[in-house]
């Protein structure tokens, strides 16, 4: 079982440090640290703290990602291993440099082995002063020490929680992780956020609170809702989600499932008042359907034991939701460049939201050939829920629930 009870504690140490095997340069830094700065002790207690605990995102059989948030300048890594000594350490570099004074601290754990437990913890050292030939070292932090699992081979069962239309309320989050157990990962479907203003609303409504009621031990995948496309921040999003290749649509793998994160983008016309002529939503969808039919052609969709797609609002033949012209634009759009590579090849399973009203869609002529589970409400609302879905081999379960636990409906796919 895999549920976070404990609360966070961090801690300002420089005096003790572990032995590393590999990454020599991070010793290196790390030593130099060791005997130029002040120790904890003498340093300012408070002053560099965590905004986050760390976030476990994007894990796949051999990796993870860790992402989390400090309250300065820092150059941070993670420190892992099979026990909870991590002597490896993860730390990311681009370009020749290790990450330093960046708004987010991230790192890549890679060389793992499927399916297998490790332990670790973040570390980050505030910059204090970054000059070209002189920067000055401050405070080391260090999370707690966490653990995860990688993902599985093929036909070992696994189970994990969908999330829709949060809109900024994700208390709800640490109770349905207190009831709900053994969850592998959980997939976030977009509008988790009603806007976004900059970097302290992406820590105050993803990072944190996902950090503290499960993410430091049970890793996420985000898929992005038509709200995350609005606000001053939005494009910052994208540097606080791990995908494989910093875009928005993607696919994994997890077990012998294969995975289709979509991006339906904004709701209206690109020509709405309210973007204020800054929304190209049309032509990315276009161009997302035509990436969407090479994954379908591929041969890792093809040879899958089940094929789930994750997206905002569900992708149907036709679609049956009818609300004014407005609001239906996107959905007609995502339909018109996603529906047949989606209904046309055997996915079996779709999940998404925005809808905000629960709803179990089955095969039906003209409507739909993938049994599709739209989550619903506003959370914290009457009518919120979230999804289980359980792999055993074989089969997927799918249990649409309320927030309060209560099963709703329960569809079983072979
Ligand atoms: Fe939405």
């Amino acid at each position: 079982m895999k549920v976070l009870t404990k609360v966070h504690r961090f801690f300002i140490i420089n005096k003790k440090m572990s032995f590393f095997n590999s990454k020599v340069a991070s010793v290196c830094f790390i030593l130099f640290q060791l005997f130029a700065f002040p120790t904890a002790s003498e340093a300012m207690a408070g002053e560099f703290e965590f905004l986050s605990g760390p976030n476990l995102q994007l894990v796949s059989r051999q990796s993870v990602h860790v992402t989390w948030a400090v309250n300065g300048s820092a150059t941070s890594w993670v420190e892992y291993g099979p026990d909870r000594d991590h002597n490896q350490i993860a730390r990311r570099s681009e370009h020749g440099l290790f990450d330093a004074n960046r708004p987010v601290q991230k790192a890549v754990i890679d060389g793992l082995k499927p399916g297998t437990d490790y332990f670790y913890r973040t570390v980050s050292v505030e910059i204090k002063e970054y000059g070209p030939y002189q920067i000055e070292y401050g405070d080391t932090l260090y999370s707690d020490t966490y653990r995860f699992s990688t993902a599985p081979e093929e036909t070992e069962p696994f189970s994990f929680l969908a999330f829709n239309d949060v809109h900024n309320r994700p208390e709800f989050i640490g109770d349905v992780f207190a009831r709900e157990e053994n969850v592998d990962f959980a997939a976030y479907l977009g509008d988790i956020m009603g806007h976004i203003d900059g970097r302290q609303d992406i820590i105050d409504y993803i990072l944190e609170p996902s950090s503290r009621h499960f993410a430091a031990e049970v890793p996420f995948f985000y898929v992005r809702g038509n709200h995350e496309a609005r606000g001053a921040g939005a494009r910052k999003l994208i540097d606080y989600i791990a995908t494989p290749d910093g875009s928005f649509y993607y696919t994994f793998e997890y077990g012998s499932v294969f995975f289709i994160v979509l991006d339906t983008g904004e709701d209206k016309p690109d020509t709405n008042q309210y973007y204020f002529g800054l929304a190209d939503f049309d032509a990315y969808r276009a161009k997302q359907g035509e990436w969407l039919q090479k994954v379908v052609e591929s041969e890792a969709f093809q040879q899958a034991g089940f094929r789930v797609v994750l997206s905002h609002w569900p992708i149907l033949l036709r679609d049956v939701v009818a609300r004014d012209d407005i609001h239906r634009h996107g959905r007609e759009n995502t339909q018109q460049h996603f529906a047949r590579p989606l209904h046309d090849n055997g996915v079996d399973l779709q999940l998404a939201g925005h809808t905000h009203r629960h709803e179990v869609i089955v095969p039906e002529e003209g409507v739909s050939r993938i049994y599709t589970v739209v989550g619903g409400g506003h959370t914290g609302q009457p009518g919120s829920t979230y999804t289980r879905v359980n792999y055993r081999e074989g089969s997927l379960h799918v249990l649409l629930k309320s927030t309060d636990g209560e099963l709703i409906e329960e569809i079983l796919i072979h």
